[in-house]
């Protein structure tokens, strides 16, 4: 894992006295990763133009859009969202997100992205997302991809706690945050209308110390 650079600029004065004793002092105020990032499987990067056809061919699939909040893209829908996304390479300030291609290296294709967004700076709160093209899901290559977005939000944006979020009936998402290690924080009970019925939706997050002691039992 690469160290995101830290910005040469210094934190706020009263930073740390609003801390107190919610932590250590909040020194790095962005995330720039270096690109590529490698793990045993995968291969995450920005996004490029090139990458059209494997990020249309799950965008275009009713299956991968059940839960999410858009609808299934034709091919100029899915590369106007590629060119909006091509950029998102770096956390900057609150409400940044990081939107990274998660290439299996075993078959040379990009198999789906992962998300990283700043939720608050003040707060030190992110939220993490993730979609696998179903021809490659089902072999732990979310749980591999999303566990970089974790490392990096703990390790080198220094978050104190990351969430993700997701309908309900949306298992294949749930077993996923269990997987990461998350912890189910809420579950609310109709609080939107959701492809035009009410939904319900499950948040679950990790803190930056569960996430440290998991990494150690695991090492
Ligand atoms: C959510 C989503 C990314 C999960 O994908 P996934 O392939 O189920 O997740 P993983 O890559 O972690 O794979 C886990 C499965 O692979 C199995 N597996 C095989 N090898 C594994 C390994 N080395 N490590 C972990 N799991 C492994 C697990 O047992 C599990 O199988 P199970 O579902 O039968 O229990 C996927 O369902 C998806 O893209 N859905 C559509 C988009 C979406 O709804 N995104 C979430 C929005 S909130």
């Amino acid at each position: 894992m690469t160290p995101a650079e830290t910005a040469d600029l210094p934190p706020p004065a009263v930073a740390s006295d609003l801390a107190g004793d919610a932590g250590p002092f909040y020194d790095r105020p962005v995330l720039r990763p270096v690109y590529p990032i490698e793990t045993a499987r995968l291969t995450l990067r920005p996004f490029s133009p090139d990458d059209l056809d494997d990020l249309y061919a799950y965008h275009s699939r009713p299956d991968v859009v059940r839960y999410l909040y858009w609808e299934t893209r034709d091919r100029a829908q899915a590369q106007e969202y590629l060119e909006g996304k091509i950029r998102l390479t770096a956390l900057e300030k609150e409400g940044d997100g990081l939107v990274l291609a998660v290439v299996w290296r075993e078959v040379g294709k990009m198999v789906g992205q992962v998300s990283l967004e700043w939720l608050s700076r003040e707060h030190r709160q992110g939220e993490i997302g993730f979609i696998v093209n179903p021809d490659y899901q089902g072999r732990g290559l979310a749980t591999e991809a999303a566990e970089v977005m974790l490392r990096l939000g703990f390790e080198d944006l220094g978050l104190h706690r990351i969430m993700g979020r997701c309908d309900a009936r949306n298992l294949a998402s749930v077993g996923l945050m269990k997987r990461l290690g998350m912890r189910q924080e809420a579950h609310f009970v109709h609080n939107e209308i959701f492809k035009g019925e009410w939904g319900d939706e499950l948040v679950y997050a990790v803190l930056d110390h569960e996430w440290k002691v998991r990494q150690a039992a695991i090492a």
